[in-house]
């Protein structure tokens, strides 16, 4: 059976240059893998009303649940993000929030995941990154060690037709895709 790998774009916005980079990388997967971006744009803002059992009246979101059955049922996860006031977008945090309950069932639970940064100057993202790392940690989610992706000078990465086509950069992704295909194999569910 082929791994289910799902993508989180850490950008709302139509142009977004990490969603053009997921579409670059997301082909680097081999026909082992079907891999699909998960949209995130819809999911109401996190609130434990709806997992607090002393709070019945207020009913779980069906994005909520749609979502985390999605994340539960993926062999891994692909976060490709930009960097947001020097932390990690809301949307995203929202996601990984909302993923983190309820206690007894969190989707992020050992799951392996890999992060992609971007930004459009020199730094890559580099502290959207470290803390999307940090909001995880608490989830023992197998990551690829070394290397760590931080693509900067993102808008000048892409070309008009959202094409990434230094070589330098796509050998680069090709073997942190690869790195984190193995990692996905060699998990067990
Ligand atoms: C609210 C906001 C905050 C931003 N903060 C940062 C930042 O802290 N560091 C950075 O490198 N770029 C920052 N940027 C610039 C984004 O990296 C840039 O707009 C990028 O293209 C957004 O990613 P996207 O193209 O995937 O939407 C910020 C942009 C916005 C709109």
């Amino acid at each position: 059976m082929k791994k289910k790998i799902s993508v989180l774009i850490g950008s709302l916005r139509g142009a977004s240059v990490a969603r053009k980079i997921a579409h670059n990388v997301i082909p680097m997967f081999s026909d082992d893998f079907e891999v699909e971006i998960v949209e995130i744009a819809d999911l109401p803002l996190y609130n434990f009303d709806y997992d607090d059992p002393s709070v019945p009246e207020v009913a779980l979101p069906a994005e909520y649940t749609r979502f985390r059955e999605t994340i539960k049922a993926s062999d891994g996860v692909l976060f490709v993000t930009p960097e947001n006031n020097r932390c990690i977008p809301a949307c995203l945090k929202n996601a990984v929030d909302i993923c983190s309950k309820p206690n007894n069932d969190v989707a992020w639970k050992n799951k392996p995941a890999a992060i992609i940064s971007h930004s459009i100057g020199r730094m890559g993202g580099y502290s959207s990154h470290k803390n999307l790392k940090l909001a995880l940690s608490y989830f023992a989610m197998p990551m690829v060690p070394q290397p760590e992706v931080f693509l900067s000078n993102s808008h000048d990465l892409v070309n008009e037709e959202g094409k990434i086509t230094a070589e330098s950069t796509l050998e680069f992704l090709q073997g942190y895709i690869n790195q984190f295909s193995d990692l996905v194999k060699n998990t067990t569910k």
